[in-house]
């Protein structure tokens, strides 16, 4: 399980998904074949990635049943996308109704039969059955958050599931780094005071990347009203905001790509080549 990274929070709206979306292609400059599962019934993914998804019928039918995930291929060069949707509420009650079987998308990854470089998965903010799968499916974690009190609850919360998934049977589950953002450009001091207060939550200041997003409200709604990612805006539309949120991301995604390629002894030295 150490190429299944998850990207998880104890809250909603913290850019779980723009940031699964972002590492997912990053991923594929450094690696072979990646693969995004989108294990939300929001689905949002398509919407990032600007690809037209089953609604989460294939996902939803691996995780109750024998049947293997049938990704949508090459959304992106090297990166194939397990789409997530609405279809994923009738998983949710039946998994639901078999408390305790949290390995349904470890086992339907397993009938993949594919042999993936990466596999990143999107989990939803509320829907705790769905992210448990998720989390007991995978090597590392990926927290995105902000630093509000709401926000550090979130984190406690999912500490607190991190932990049972440990003892149920994942017990190598590993958090690979806490992400900060969205937060106001220019404003150094709130930037130091957020990683500062981060890091002496989770007790761990190591954990939390010194990289982080700038807030850009609407130069992320306009990459995601495109299906684009920030640095495919910044290419085809160049403005310095599509520029700026663009090197964030990529300082993000490098950073846990390499903290990655670190954990997992595949340190190939090109530091965010
Ligand atoms: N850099 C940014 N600055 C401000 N807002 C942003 C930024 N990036 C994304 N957003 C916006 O934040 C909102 C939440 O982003 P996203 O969907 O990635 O979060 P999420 O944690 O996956 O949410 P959910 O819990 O609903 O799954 C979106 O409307 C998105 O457009
Ligand atoms: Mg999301």
């Amino acid at each position: 399980v150490h190429h299944v990274i998850a990207v998880a929070a104890g809250k909603g709206g913290v850019l779980k998904t723009t940031l699964a979306c972002h590492l997912a292609v990053a991923a594929t400059a450094r690696h072979c074949r990646v693969l995004l599962i989108d294990i939300d019934p929001q689905g949002n993914t398509a919407l990032d990635l600007g690809y037209r998804g089953d609604g989460g019928r294939s996902l939803a039918s691996a995780l109750v049943g024998d049947d293997a995930p049938e990704p949508i291929v090459d959304v992106r060069p090297g990166l194939d996308v397990v789409a997530g949707g609405r279809e994923l509420d009738a998983a949710i009650v039946s998994l639901t109704r078999n408390a305790r079987d949290d390995s349904a998308l470890a086992r339907a990854i397993g009938r993949l039969g594919r042999s993936d470089d990466l596999i990143v998965i999107d989990c939803p903010a509320r829907e705790l059955v769905l992210r448990r799968a998720a989390l007991t499916a995978a090597g590392f974690v990926v927290v995105p958050s902000a630093s509000d009190l709401a926000s550090c609850h979130g984190l406690a919360d999912l500490a607190a599931t991190i932990t049972e998934v440990r003892g149920a049977g994942n017990p190598d589950l590993d958090v690979l780094a806490v992400v900060a953002g969205p937060i106001p450009a220019n404003a150094t001091e709130i930037r130091g005071r957020v990683l500062a207060d981060l890091g002496r939550f989770i007790r761990d200041p190591s954990l939390v990347s010194p990289a982080t997003i700038r807030s850009s409200q609407r130069t992320a709604q306009a990459c995601r009203a495109r299906g684009l990612t920030s640095e495919e805006v910044a290419t085809v539309d160049p403005s310095p905001a599509a520029r700026r949120l663009a090197d964030d991301w990529r300082r993000v995604t490098a950073d846990l790509l390499d903290r990655h390629a670190h954990a997992t002894g595949v340190d190939d030295g090109a530091g965010g080549r």
